[in-house]
This record gives structure tokens, sequence and C-alpha cells, in this order.
């Protein structure tokens, strides 16, 4: 398999990159060849030296807010291995703060990384894709679903992406490309590292999700190992939540305790 994942350097994206070539070891299969993408190069090192030459990698430094990188790192593996398979779309970037003093710049570039780069990557990959077949996944959030405050544009960015998967979904589908979008829960990368360090934030946080622990990037990565192989060819344009159950607390959380403890006796 030709794979390209954004965002490798680190988290969740790291954890894919090792995931595809731990499954394919498992499986016997040949070793996925890889491009990995990402801002950070010291990260991509790193993750292509966790890799241990257990398969092929290349590693590109790119801004995935800029229009045209998507399109040459889909040229790029295209190029490298002869064609693209998967292509994981991860990158992601979350700027805090409230809608009322977030900037155009912020929100701009949000929805550049978060949304637009998933939708460039698969345009880019469609014609190398059709007819031979591929797996788009793109990592959303449960943010999408539920945005919880102060964190500028980023739900409203991942609900996009997934009406977006959705779109691609009808009309690549056709064309043997299938899109879905997996929806982490709180899970401990980078991007959190702050506020999960501190033990009391970590132990409320736990408190909320029904498997009482956050969730570990490599949880994530193999949902998204799932959704590009063929044991998914019949999914198509799902959100699919890895989150221990915490979207399905919604209710509870809004009710006071008291009401909380009747409705459990219910
Ligand atoms: N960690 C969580 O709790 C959580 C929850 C829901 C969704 N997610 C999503 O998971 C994905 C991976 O995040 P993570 O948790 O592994 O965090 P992370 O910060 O460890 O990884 C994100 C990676 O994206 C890269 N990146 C950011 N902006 C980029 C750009 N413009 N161009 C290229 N690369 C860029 C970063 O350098 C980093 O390596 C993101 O899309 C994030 O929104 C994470």
């Amino acid at each position: 398999m030709n794979i390209l994942i954004t965002g490798a350097a680190s988290g969740i994206g790291r954890a894919t990159v090792l995931a595809f070539v731990r499954d394919a070891r498992m499986r016997q299969e040949d070793a996925p060849r890889l491009v990995l993408a990402d801002m950070n190069s010291a990260g991509l090192e790193e993750t292509a030296r966790l890799v241990d030459g257990q398969a092929e990698t290349l590693t590109v430094t790119a801004d995935l807010a800029n229009a045209e990188e998507p399109k040459r790192l889909v040229d790029l593996v295209v190029k490298r291995f002869g064609g693209v398979d998967v292509i994981v779309s991860n990158a992601g970037i979350l700027i805090p703060g409230s809608l009322r003093d977030l900037t155009i710049a912020d929100y701009e570039r949000t929805f550049a990384v978060n949304t637009r780069a998933a939708w460039l990557l698969g345009q880019a990959a469609v014609p190398h894709m059709e007819g031979r077949g591929g797996a788009i996944v793109a990592t959303a959030s449960i943010g999408a679903i539920s945005p919880p405050p102060m964190i500028g544009a980023y739900g409203p960015s991942k609900a996009a992406l997934c009406a977006l998967i959705q779109l691609m979904a009808q009309e690549w589908g056709p064309l043997g490309i299938r899109s879905n979008s997996v929806s982490p829960g709180p899970t401990f990368t980078g991007m959190n590292q702050d506020v999960y360090s501190n033990p009391e934030a970590r132990r409320r946080r736990e408190a909320a999700i029904p498997v009482g622990r956050l969730g570990a990037p490599e949880d994530i990565a193999d949902a998204i190992v799932f959704l590009s192989r063929p044991e998914s060819s019949f999914i198509n344009g799902i959100d699919l939540p890895v989150d221990g159950g915490m979207l399905t607390t919604l209710l509870q959380a809004s009710l006071p305790a008291g009401e909380a403890e009747v409705s459990r006796g219910q």
C-alpha cells in the first residue's frame, strides 16, 4: 500500500504511521510505503527513525495551510511509489479563544489546515485513484458535533470537514474511492499536553469519559488503519467517533446531580 499521512510528526499521525507498519507485519503483507508530511521536520525525522527500516518512508516538510502543498504531496507519492492507495488527512490545529476575539487570520488558517487541505488532498488524488481504487481518511473531532467553547474556529472547521467527507463519499464512491473520518475524543497528544499534564484537569476529563480514561494516539490510529483497509470496503461517508463513549453522555452532563441519579435508576 502506498500511503500519504499528514501531521505525521507527532501524536495521532505518528501512531498511525507505526500502526500501518505493525498491521502489515501482523498480516504478513508487504511493508507499506509511506510519505510522511508535516511542518515539523525534526518530528518527521523522529517518526521515520521509529519505523526503524521496517517500511520505506519519505519525509516531506510542508505547511498545509498553503493551498499548493496538498497537490505537491500527492504528486510526490505517485512519483516515488508509482501510485497512491491511501490518504490520511490528519494534520490539524486548534487556536484557542472566544469567537468574539477570533481574528480573521486565525479563522482562515484553522479552516485552511483542518478543512481545505483535506479537500485539496482528495482532489489531487482522484485522478490517480480513479479506477485503481483508494481510501481517504480524515481526522475530525467530536468537537464537530458538540463544540466546547473557547476553541475558536476549531469545532466549525471539523464539522465542515465531516460534511466534506460525506460529499466526497457521494461524488468519488462511484470511482472506487471511499472517504471516511474518525472523530477522536480527548486523546493525550502534543495538542493538549499542557492541559492533561495537570493531574486535576486530567482526572476531571477522565471522569466524563465512560471508559474512564483518555484516548491514546494508538486508539485513533487503529481506527484509521481499519477505515483504510479492504475490510471496510462497504463503509463510505461515515464519521466514526473514537471517544470511549463520551458523545453518548451529553444528556447526562446537562442534568443536575440529583436528576442524573434518578435517570440512572430508570
Ligand atoms: N488530541 C486530541 O484530543 C484530538 C481530539 C480530536 C481531534 N484531534 C485531531 O487529531 C489530529 C492530530 O492531532 P494530535 O492530537 O495528534 O496533535 P499533534 O499536535 O500531536 O499533531 C498535529 C500535527 O499536525 C501538524 N500540523 C499542524 N499544522 C500544520 C500545517 N499547517 N501543516 C502541516 N502540518 C501541520 C503538527 O506539526 C503536528 O505534528 C488533528 O487533526 C486534531 O485536530 C485530536
